[in-house]
């Protein structure tokens, strides 16, 4: 079969042959790989920068899929750390880390959207007491998991949705899918009184973002969770201590290890279902496995999918 190889963890992915997966054992699953997303944490657990990443090489990236197994059926499937991941023909899965999917569904739409869709879903559900009538700010909403975090809490019932970033343009655009207010990261004290923050940037913009939004709230006893997802602009956020002392501010994450896998697993079918639906506006582009190494570097608000 072929596959993307990744030789040693600065070095980019290379298509080329290679031997195909076997069973070993009866927990193991060979199937073919429809789409693949090229996430970040692709590229993270394959040059070894993630938290969760054995940082072993060669390997094969690629952390999540959608893929049919030998009886016909599309799945959607999470990967544990591998060196054998999805950007191949075929791979191995665990079949208790998929779902199988409805029939009649876009795998490429999928694969795109998953990862940055669980995201949010999975916080809001899982690391926090989210409840519809509540307001949400997502820091970093331009990018593909912030739009659908826009969107996602929405269809969980916010009462409103303030969308941050840097971009006047793309934050625009989140008007249409359901943000009530756009706002640049100088202009965060008018998103002083929200419940949760869904915060994908980190670093300066929101260390920076959260005095002036706690010294703002017109109530500094009401409850704030401030949800840390990803770290766009830092791995790192110097807060001063008085943030965590002035105000009801709780800091929590949200991803692997802080929500346990059967936890996450729980929360696709339903997740999947609304994907499909459309219920989540997508922005996904297929590009053939084959050209698997322009990909690896390319620039585009698109997420990219790879496709075998
Ligand atoms: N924990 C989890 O479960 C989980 C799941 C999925 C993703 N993530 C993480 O979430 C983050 C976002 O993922 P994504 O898929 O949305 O990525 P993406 O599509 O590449 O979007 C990232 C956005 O961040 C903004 N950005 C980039 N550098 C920035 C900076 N220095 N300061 C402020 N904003 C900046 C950009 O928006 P503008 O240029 O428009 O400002 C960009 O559109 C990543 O760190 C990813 O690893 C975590």
């Amino acid at each position: 079969m072929h596959a993307a190889v990744i030789q040693t963890a600065d070095a980019p992915p290379v298509y080329r042959d290679h031997p195909d997966p076997a069973e070993r054992h009866s927990d193991e699953m060979v199937v073919e790989v429809l789409a693949a997303g090229l996430h970040h944490l692709t590229r993270a657990k394959a040059n070894g920068s993630h938290y969760s990443s054995k940082g072993v090489h060669p390997l094969v990236p690629g952390v999540d899929g959608v893929v049919r197994d030998t009886e016909g059926n599309l799945r959607y499937v999470v990967l544990d750390d591998t060196a054998l991941g999805t950007f191949a023909d075929r791979t191995l899965i665990d079949p208790r880390r998929s779902v199988i999917l409805p029939d009649g569904i876009d795998p490429v739409r999928i694969a795109a959207a998953m990862n940055p869709a669980m995201s949010s879903w999975i916080a809001l559900r899982r690391r926090v007491e989210f409840h519809a009538g509540q307001r949400v700010l997502v820091l970093g909403a331009t990018g593909n998991a912030g739009r659908m975090a826009v969107q996602i809490a929405k269809l969980f019932g916010a009462a409103q949705v303030v969308a941050a970033g840097r971009d006047t343009t793309r934050l625009r655009a989140l008007t249409a899918l359901g943000a009530d207010e756009t706002i640049t990261y100088d202009q965060i004290g008018r998103a002083a009184d929200v419940d949760v923050v869904i915060d994908y940037v980190w670093g300066e913009p929101a260390a920076g973002a959260m005095i002036p939004m706690l010294t703002a709230r017109a109530d500094r006893t009401a409850p704030l969770a401030w949800i840390q997802i990803g770290s766009v602009a830092g791995q790192t956020a110097p807060i001063p201590s008085v943030a965590l002392r002035s105000a009801r501010l709780q800091v929590v994450g949200s991803g692997i290890g802080s929500v346990p896998a059967r936890d996450i697993l729980a929360e696709l079918p339903e997740l999947a279902s609304a994907v499909a639906a459309g219920a989540i506006d997508v922005r996904a582009r297929a590009v053939p496995l084959a050209q698997v190494a322009q990909a690896w570097t390319a620039e585009t608000d698109d997420r990219i999918v790879l496709v075998p």
